[in-house]
């Protein structure tokens, strides 16, 4: 069976099933295209499907022009709500979300929903790979049970495997393709398997068994939410003594080895690093473990939004400005750079701290022209045009995303005083007391 379903591969005859088509599922939907393989994505959301359906990405930093290729011209690509397809395709690659429930414990309820349809639409010789960050030992635990429950077995009836995903969605220097990506399998042969489907498409690192490459994920994103979690504490220090924590991370990065600079931020945003450490943590607690640098850089990136707006609270009081009834400007919504995702970000919370507390809150990110309603938050604003408003019409503007297409001289105009959280206020002869970072 191995042979068969590689020498498939190889022909490009395989047809690659993939379940969750967001910014995940569709870049590497992209990656399976670019190769001439036959892509089906599939969803539960049907304006998704439609709009892809159409040759039109819904995602902005995901062009349209890859779609309308393979979907209109080539036909190689289409999206279903329909799961009984799953017969169709060969291998079924799952990219749901992993989010965390209101408690911070992992909620899988994507993944065994999406394993559930899979189990009642397996076929012999179907090749299936969790990509969503997880736990060790999700996989094997809480995926083969599913997928066993009907009497097939792994290895003889279908093979099974983890590959994370390691997109950084904005990240203009790499593409799914350039990123070498880790994975396994339940068996030898499921190994072979993957190494012959993703040696296709990217560089492979296969690893001896799925927990590995769960666990690998995992500390990818820990490494940097610990790291980022330190530069934030630094930066507090750093500023009671009067000293610019950027300046430090350039100057300690010129050291050509042993170190990796991170930088602060007003807390930390996106599907992935606030999130998945948890997923170790709760993991780590059946074996009787605390995973304090988890816990406590978690604590640390919790409170940044609430240390800038202290920040601007003071600031603002030099000035003789009250906070209450203060016009904000908050300049950039989303998580991160140049991204329209809006999970998670670190705005969010400042906007909601600072509308308790009554200001009069806009908000200028053209990547995200409104503010969808999330689980925690409903904001009814619109993006406004910072070139319109009057000159210092805003008590403050907050810069709590870097986009690269703002033009930062009219932010400069348009605000009596700047907190600027991502060093992007980069313009000489600034005049003092106009512009604090934070
Ligand atoms: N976004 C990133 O940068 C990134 C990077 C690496 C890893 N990841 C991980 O990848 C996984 C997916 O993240 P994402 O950012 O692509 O999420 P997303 O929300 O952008 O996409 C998930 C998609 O799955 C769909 N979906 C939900 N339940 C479904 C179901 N039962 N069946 C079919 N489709 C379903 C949703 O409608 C959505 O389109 C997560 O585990 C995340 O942690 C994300």
């Amino acid at each position: 069976m191995k042979e068969k379903i590689i020498s498939k591969i190889k022909s490009k005859d395989a047809v690659v099933g993939i379940i969750g088509m967001g910014y995940v599922g569709l870049p590497l939907a992209r990656e399976f295209l670019k190769k001439e393989f036959t892509v089906l994505g599939f969803d539960i959301d049907e304006k998704k499907v439609k709009s892809l359906n159409k040759g039109k990405s819904y995602i902005k930093h995901i062009k349209d022009n890859f779609l309308e290729e393979f979907v209109i011209k080539k036909k190689l690509f289409s999206a279903t709500t329909d799961f009984s397809r799953l017969k169709e395709v060969d291998h079924i690659l799952i990219c749901v979300p992993t989010p965390l429930d209101d408690h911070y414990n992992p909620d899988l309820s994507y993944v065994i929903d999406s394993t559930e349809v899979v189990a009642k639409n397996l076929k012999k010789g179907h090749v299936v790979v969790l990509e969503s960050t997880t736990y060790p030992g999700t996989t094997e635990e809480v995926m083969l049970p599913i997928l066993e429950s009907n009497g097939e077995k792994v290895g003889k009836d279908f093979y099974l495997g983890y590959s994370p995903e390691r997109e950084d969605p904005g990240n203009l220097e790499f593409e799914t393709g350039d990123i070498p990506k880790v994975m396994s399998a339940i068996t030898k042969d499921g190994i072979e398997i993957l190494e012959a489907l993703y040696g296709e498409i990217v560089e492979v690192v296969s690893v001896s068994n799925p927990k590995i490459a769960e666990a690998a994920k995992i500390l990818e994103n820990t490494y940097r939410a610990v790291n980022i979690a330190m530069v934030n504490e630094l930066k507090i220090v750093f500023e009671r003594m009067g000293i610019d924590v950027w300046e430090v991370i350039e100057a300690a990065s010129t050291k050509p080895f042993g170190f990796k600079p991170f930088y602060p931020g007003p807390g930390l945003g996106g599907h992935c690093i606030p999130i998945d450490p948890f997923y170790l943590s709760w993991k780590a607690k059946e074996h009787d473990i605390n995973t304090h640098f988890i816990e406590l850089a978690g604590e640390i990136n919790s409170r940044m939004p609430y240390y800038v707006t202290d920040k601007l609270l003071r600031v603002l009081n030099e000035k003789g400005i009250p906070l209450k009834k203060a016009k904000i400007l908050i300049v950039g919504v989303a998580y991160k750079e140049n991204v329209d995702d809006m999970r998670e970000s670190p705005a969010l919370k400042v906007m909601e701290i600072l509308s308790h507390e009554g200001c009069k809150l806009n908000y200028y990110d053209s990547y995200v022209p409104e503010l969808p309603r999330t689980r925690k938050y409903d904001f009814d604003l619109k993006s406004v045009n910072i070139s319109k408003a009057k000159d210092n019409s805003y008590d403050a503007a907050l810069i709590l995303t870097n986009h690269s297409n703002v033009d930062y001289k009219i932010v400069l105009k348009k605000a009596k005083v700047i907190i600027d959280t991502r060093n992007a206020m980069k313009i000489k002869g600034l005049k003092k007391g106009k512009v604090y970072k934070a």
